[in-house]
């Protein structure tokens, strides 16, 4: 059995006992002030960071000399340095006697040299793409091939203007630029100090709001826009995100957040882009262009494995460096081609190393293999110990070790350990500068980026609350996602759309408002009413909560819709009732009866029916599956639409005769209510996809949640599946699922003819070597920035085809380019590597193209540490689900 925070070499380093002042700034110069050590070293080594960090430390035997004593936080701490040689001969200084939160202990002091990852990492862009700002991103294209962005002249000006800056800045100043100034001790949940003309940071959630802020958007969750496979949508998202934070004066938008639903019943399943890596990738990759285009910060999160909530900082996610790789970490890689500000750690072990206090995962993926140039901030107590920051942490948030704790991994403890010389002045300089770079590169030294004019800790504080207002249209933008989201998944008789039905009945209590408002639970931590959030720190506060029952009201009246309504779960009986009035009764004679139900989840500190974030299982909630059945008993044309977090089991009414129309309609936001009623009417026509597979039994899914564990203990869960998550698994044991990945109908028709795949000339000649190396199947070799280089990743087969709307109404298509590997691949035996959003009206023909780059036709080599192309055939599909092709192709290798 192993238990927390005995496991990697890393945490068992000192923990200094740090000023016990509330904030972080007075904690760093208190401890530093009396600190006496030896001082700073300059990086010794020139070796890269990967080595600065290598388990066997360098020779130490003069790194502390003497006592260093802090009388900071009341129990003055002194130290002697102890010299002993290990059995390999290397000299070891212990410092014996170090208090920590837990007692004194003796541990293995040493020096940890740094030498930066060069800036820009990126090699110069020679393939034509423009080189472009933040603020100012290639524009979004939904059925063409995409731009490759090139940030790193962006980035290299705004290093050389934060080296600058910091340049004469104290080793207490630039610490102070690392530490979070304690929970709520600033407006905002997490917040840097200011330091002469930097002013410091207000970092807030969500990903789909301004948390805890008033007069902001809800808008639709991370699956609900990924459910649009709509690269426009994901942008505007973005965008309008970004705007409302700037507006409130937040530096950092806590979003977007990326893991994978590995797990149906993850609990945060919702707050991402679904369960697939390439769509998550895309996703997020417009979310943070949109963010950032607004001059807010974005932060991708969790990195990385964070994909269950139940003992989320006890679990190790052990997973092989293949599937991190091309699964996990494919997202981020995104994330920082999009030119990402910031990262965030998540709370979990990777392959029992914590991932806050990762060197593989921070310093050698995220930093030197994708050439990352902003920050990693830690989750919210998720820094493990001083020397995180040698592992690739830069920031740890919210600064104290726990909450209210009035101390610091940071602060203080990190101002000693560069004063005695463990860790190098280089580091905490190359800290302060990812820092202070993010903050130039997004221009947010720009006079007039607004200060916080909201208080996250309370709203209804006069003197901190500027009440602004940042809504603007943006619930054009929520409405219209909300309905381009839904996914249309059964539609029979011509159930739908909706055609001037004479009248009709609304049933369940997800139609419905809650009882005591929108904003009844904190964290909208409950379910009651329409579900269009889940729960946790990925919320926000609604403005205003549009319901189904007011939308299809609405749209009720032109018609002259005759409408009667049940929000009682419990109080629909297939028998007739003997109240004339009850829905029983009702039900029998309407044309048409809309039920709706849901399911939630969320974030584990909070418990909603003892579901601790993940959920229990994967049936709808209060009693959902009964509300369809006793309706479909009564009304032979009963219409379901479900508000879930993710995937839930429908067979016990999917089949039923009188269920004649499904609707899937995600997790939609502040017009909910709007916008299923324009799906339901056919003011949009539905386009969404899943995203993520609809199984008929639970146990199909390739993995399950592990709710083990007690205590400290760590628990460990194996990912032994692999790359077979989700539809890929499900394709490979050829299960069939209720729903496949990518599934959604129209009510219109479309018809795809004319494929053709041919190569497209490198525009890169600098490269060539590389080229032909990878033409030859060897692996790229790893460099700074290798994963993302634009060789890898520009246009090197162009697919196109043609698709026509043969049906009566104007739709929108979103095809599917799914690749099939060689053999000699091991892959799964479809994956998605391509899609676009095609509107046509009736008999309309596009042609639609999609590019395929090196990087997508690679697998990861994990002998040569580099991308290679496989040995044999690929062909590849192109349809309008993980299943249903209806072009087929070879690739022109
Ligand atoms: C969550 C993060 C969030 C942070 C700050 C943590 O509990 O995991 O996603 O950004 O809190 O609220």
């Amino acid at each position: 059995m192993k238990y927390a925070k005995l496991l990697s070499l890393l945490s068992l380093l000192p923990v200094i006992s740090a000023a016990s002042s509330s904030s972080a700034s007075s904690a760093a110069s208190s401890a530093s002030s009396s600190a006496s050590g030896s001082s700073s070293t300059s990086a010794a080594s020139s070796t890269s960071s990967s080595s600065a960090t290598s388990s066997s430390p360098t020779s130490s035997a003069s790194a502390s000399s003497g006592s260093t004593s802090s009388s900071a936080s009341g129990s003055a701490w002194v130290s002697d340095s102890v010299t002993f040689t290990t059995i390999s001969g290397t000299p070891v200084t212990t410092v014996s006697l170090v208090p920590t939160e837990t007692g004194a202990i003796s541990v293995p002091f040493s020096k940890y040299p740094f030498t930066p990852f060069p800036t820009p990492t990126l090699a110069p862009n020679l393939l034509g793409y423009p080189s472009v700002d933040p603020l100012e991103p290639p524009p979004v294209r939904s059925d063409g091939p995409q731009d490759i962005p090139d940030f790193a002249p962006a980035w290299a000006a705004a290093y050389e203007k934060a080296k600058s800056m910091i340049s004469d800045f104290s080793v207490e100043e630039k610490v102070n630029i690392t530490t979070g100034v304690g929970w709520a001790k600033g407006l905002c949940v997490g917040n840097t100090p200011p330091v002469r003309d930097f002013p410091g940071f207000c970092l807030e959630d969500s990903p789909l709001s301004v948390r805890f802020a008033d007069f902001v958007t809800a808008f639709p969750a991370g699956i609900t826009v990924a459910s649009t496979w709509n690269r426009e949508l994901m942008r505007q998202r973005g965008a309008a995100l970004g705007k409302e934070h700037k507006g409130k004066g937040v530096n950092v938008a806590l979003g977007p957040m990326m893991n994978m639903g590995r797990i149906a019943a993850g609990g945060r399943n919702w707050e991402g882009f679904g369960a697939d890596p390439y769509l998550t990738g895309e996703s997020a990759y417009e979310t943070i262009l949109g963010m950032q285009s607004s001059g807010v910060q974005a932060c991708a999160k969790h990195f990385i494995d964070n994909e269950q909530e139940h003992f989320r900082t006890q679990v190790s996610s052990n997973v092989d460096d293949r599937t991190q790789h091309e699964l996990y970490a494919h997202p981020f890689l995104r994330s920082v081609m999009a030119g990402v500000a910031s990262v965030m750690c998540s709370y979990n072990l990777v392959n029992d190393s914590y991932a806050c206090n990762n060197d593989k995962m921070m310093n050698d993926v995220l930093k030197r293999e994708y050439g990352f140039q902003g920050y990693v901030m830690s989750d919210w107590q998720a820094t493990e110990s001083t020397l995180s920051a040698v592992a690739g942490l830069d920031m740890t948030m919210p600064g104290d070790v726990t909450f209210d704790s009035g101390d610091s991994y940071f602060g203080g403890n990190l101002t000693t350990f560069v004063h005695n010389g463990t860790i190098a002045s280089a580091r905490l300089d190359d800290m302060a500068t990812r820092i202070v770079a993010a903050w130039y590169y997004v221009h947010q030294d720009d006079e007039g980026y607004p200060a916080v004019n909201f208080n996250a800790f309370n709203n209804y504080d006069e003197a901190t609350n500027g009440h602004v207002n940042v809504q603007e249209d943006h619930y054009k933008i929520v409405r219209e996602i909300g309905a381009a989201g839904a996914v249309l998944l059964k539609n029979e008789r011509g159930a739908l759309p909706l055609n001037k039905p004479k009248r009709i009945v609304i049933v369940g209590e997800d139609a419905a408002p809650g009882l005591y408002g929108p904003n009844e639970f904190a964290d909208q931590g409950g379910d009651d009413g329409v579900l269009a959030m889940g729960w946790g720190s990925g919320t926000g506060n609604f403005p205003y909560l549009i319901t189904p029952l007011e939308g299809i009201q609405e749209r009720a009246r032109k018609d002259g819709t005759g409408v009667f309504w049940n929000f009682d779960n419990w109080g629909i009986t297939p028998e007739p009732g003997t109240n004339p009035n009850n829905a029983s009764q009702l039900a029998l004679v309407q044309d048409a009866a809309l039920v709706f139900i849901n399911a939630d989840s969320g974030e584990q500190y909070i418990n909603v029916d003892s579901n601790e974030g993940d959920r229990q299982n994967l049936t709808a909630w209060n009693n959902g599956d009964n509300v369809v059945l006793n309706t479909a008993a009564l009304n032979n044309n009963t219409i379901v639409v479900v508000h879930s977090v993710g995937p839930l089991i429908v067979e016990p009414w999917i089949d039923h005769p009188n269920v004649t129309a499904v609707v899937w309609a995600n997790i939609a936001g502040q017009e909910v209510g709007n916008s299923i009623a324009d799906v339901l009417y056919g003011e949009y026509n539905p386009s969404g996809k899943l995203v993520y597979t609809i199984a008929k039994r639970p146990e199909d899914y390739p993995a399950q949640l592990n709710d083990g564990g007690v205590g400290q203990e760590i628990i460990d869960v194996d990912y032994t599946e692999g790359l077979f998550i989700d539809y890929r698994h499900f394709d490979a044991k050829n299960i069939e699922p209720r729903f496949e990945f990518g599934f959604g109908l129209s009510y219109t028709s479309f018809k795809y003819t004319n494929l053709k795949a041919r190569k497209v000339g490198s525009t890169d000649d600098a490269e060539n070597a590389l080229i032909a190396n990878w033409e030859d199947g060897k692996a790229t070799p790893i460099a700074e920035g290798s994963s993302a280089a634009l060789w890898l990743h520009e246009p090197y087969i162009k697919v196109t085809f043609d698709i026509q709307n043969t049906g009566d109404l104007a739709g929108t298509e979103i095809p599917q380019l799914y690749l099939h590997y060689p053999a000699s691949a091991a892959e799964p035996p479809s994956v998605l590597r391509g899609f676009a959003n095609v509107k046509l009206v009736p008999n309309q023909l596009k042609k639609v193209e999609l590019t395929l780059s090196r990087y997508d036709l690679s697998v990861w080599d994990v002998v040569d540490q580099g991308w290679r192309k496989a040995e044999g055939v690929y062909t590849f599909s192109v349809g309008q689900s993980s299943r249903k092709f209806l072009l087929k192709g070879t690739l022109p290798l």
